[in-house]
């Protein structure tokens, strides 16, 4: 496995294999800190796109607000490159901040509407940050497919968004959220936990597994699965809400109705840590 740190490198990688004819160019973008859901990604990456997947490591600081925990954010690059190579990387692209944000650099992608809903609300020019790497990401390794976790689904709304308005080349693929063995979904972000925070942090796939069931038995008004949620997640103390709501996936606004394709999401803080979940309504 290969690590390259410029643009042009990622760009001679990717025209190179284009050159030769090969299959599909994957590419899984990545801020580090790399755990199962991370993983889970790659390998389908590598199950499409078998030596030709390109992970990329960057904490992107534009997505952080300036409260925010782009300074303690985990970095461990050693041993994310062994989870990158055993899950079917064939390079890591891990730029530093200069590369992708050259001096001077003035150009930014905003996805209008989508940018502040959900946790654009709350993290005001956060998904400005996100559309912009991912867009400088997607040109730089031109990959046919790329792909993205259903855990940042509202991350998934601007990105299909982003990549239908910019006419670009690449397709989305969208997998699922993995989780612990208890159901917490898996987040770099679970380190900041302390261990009784990671027993409280439960409320929220618990509240996501609520709705789940209630949908299931038929309860299709966004009220009721809100409530119920909200209840579930307030039977915790150190759990402070952020968000619960049922919106369409493609717009994020809200619907009155659990309709299949509905996003139910939650987002909370748990002590200091902010923490999302969500299910898709079938
Ligand atoms: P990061 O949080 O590192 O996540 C990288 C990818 O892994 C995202 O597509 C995310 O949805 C996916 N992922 C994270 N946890 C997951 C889980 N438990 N199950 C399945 N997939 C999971 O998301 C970002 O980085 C950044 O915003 C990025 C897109 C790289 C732009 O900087």
């Amino acid at each position: 496995m290969r690590i390259l740190h410029t643009v042009e490198e990622l760009r001679a990688w990717s025209r190179g294999l284009r050159c030769n004819g090969a299959g599909q160019i994957g590419m899984v973008p990545t801020m580090g800190a790399l755990h199962e859901g991370h993983a889970s990604l790659i390998r389908a990456a590598a199950r499409e796109c078998s030596g030709r997947v390109a992970v990329s490591i960057f904490v992107n600081p534009t997505q952080f607000g300036p409260n925010e925990d782009f300074a303690r954010y985990p970095r461990m690059f050693g041993a994310d490159c062994e989870i990158a190579e055993s899950a079917g990387a064939t390079v890591i692209f891990a730029p530093g901040v200069e590369e992708m944000y050259p001096a001077g650099a003035a150009t930014f992608v905003d996805v209008e509407g989508l940018s502040e809903r959900l946790d654009g609300k709350s993290r005001p020019g956060h998904f400005r940050g996100v559309a912009t790497v991912v867009a400088k990401l997607l040109i730089a390794g031109e990959p046919d497919l790329a792909y993205f976790g259903q855990k940042d689904a509202a991350q998934v709304a601007v990105l299909r968004k982003l990549a239908a308005d910019l006419r670009l080349g690449t397709k989305l693929v969208v997998c699922p959220i993995v989780r612990e063995a208890d159901g917490l979904a898996m987040s770099s972000r679970n380190v900041y936990l302390s261990k009784d925070e990671r027993r409280q942090a439960l409320a929220l796939s618990r509240a996501v597994r609520c709705v789940e069931e209630l949908a299931a038995g038929g309860e299709r008004a966004a009220a009721t699965l809100i409530e119920a949620a909200r209840k579930v997640m307030s039977e915790e103390r150190a759990v402070r809400v952020d968000y619960v709501e049922l919106v369409n996936w493609e717009t994020l606004l809200p619907t009155n109705t659990a309709g299949p394709g509905a996003l139910f999401a939650v987002a909370a803080y748990v002590g200091n840590t902010r923490l999302i979940d969500n299910t898709i309504i079938l």
